[in-house]
């Protein structure tokens, strides 16, 4: 069983979380290719998708979203699971909401979580560290790399019943 894991990261710590994704699926003994969504060109080759994505202005990063979009005929087809990271008290009016549970919806993915992501001020281009400032959310990184083990273990037990069905 080949899985593969697909990420929307600005600044590298969303990437990070895809790793440890990545990582604890193969230790249950799958095929896992972890994968910038820009660089995914096809979801053929894998029988199940994680997706995850940085959420910026209360969006996913673009890459990530146009993946589902685009290859979801495709996606339904297979076992998806979806996360997105974020540092919640970054929330200003008029943000979109909702729109990882309409990527759920869209692929009929099996869950959607959401985990704490990191905000590192000095690599914020000028633009966004207006809006930070003004918010003033904890800096600093917050990944919980302990949960996310966990989520993707289970996500690993779920599949080796899958395919052992
Ligand atoms: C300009 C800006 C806007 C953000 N907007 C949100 C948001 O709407 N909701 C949220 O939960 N996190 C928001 N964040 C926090 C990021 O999602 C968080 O820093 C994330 O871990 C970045 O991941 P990356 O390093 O993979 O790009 C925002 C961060 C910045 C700098």
């Amino acid at each position: 069983m080949k899985v593969l894991v697909a990420v929307g990261s600005k600044y590298g710590a969303t990437r990070g979380l895809a790793d440890v994704i990545g990582q604890e699926i193969g230790s249950v003994g799958f095929d896992v290719d972890v994968e910038d969504a820009c660089d995914v060109l096809s979801v053929t080759a894998y029988d199940a998708v994680i997706v995850g994505s940085a959420i910026y202005g209360g969006l996913w990063r673009r890459d990530a979203s146009a993946l589902i979009e685009e290859h979801a005929d495709e996606l339904k087809k297979r076992d998806v699971w979806l996360f997105s990271s974020g540092v919640r008290e970054v929330k200003e009016p008029g943000y979109a909401t909702g729109e990882a549970e309409k990527l759920t919806e869209l692929v009929g993915a099996e869950q959607h979580a959401m985990f704490a992501g990191a905000l590192d001020y000095d690599r914020l281009n000028v633009g966004e560290r207006a809006i930070i400032r003004a918010i003033n959310p904890p800096m600093g990184d917050h990944r919980d790399f302990a949960l996310v083990r966990d989520w993707a273990h289970e996500i690993g037990v779920r599949l080796l019943f899958l395919a052992l069905a």
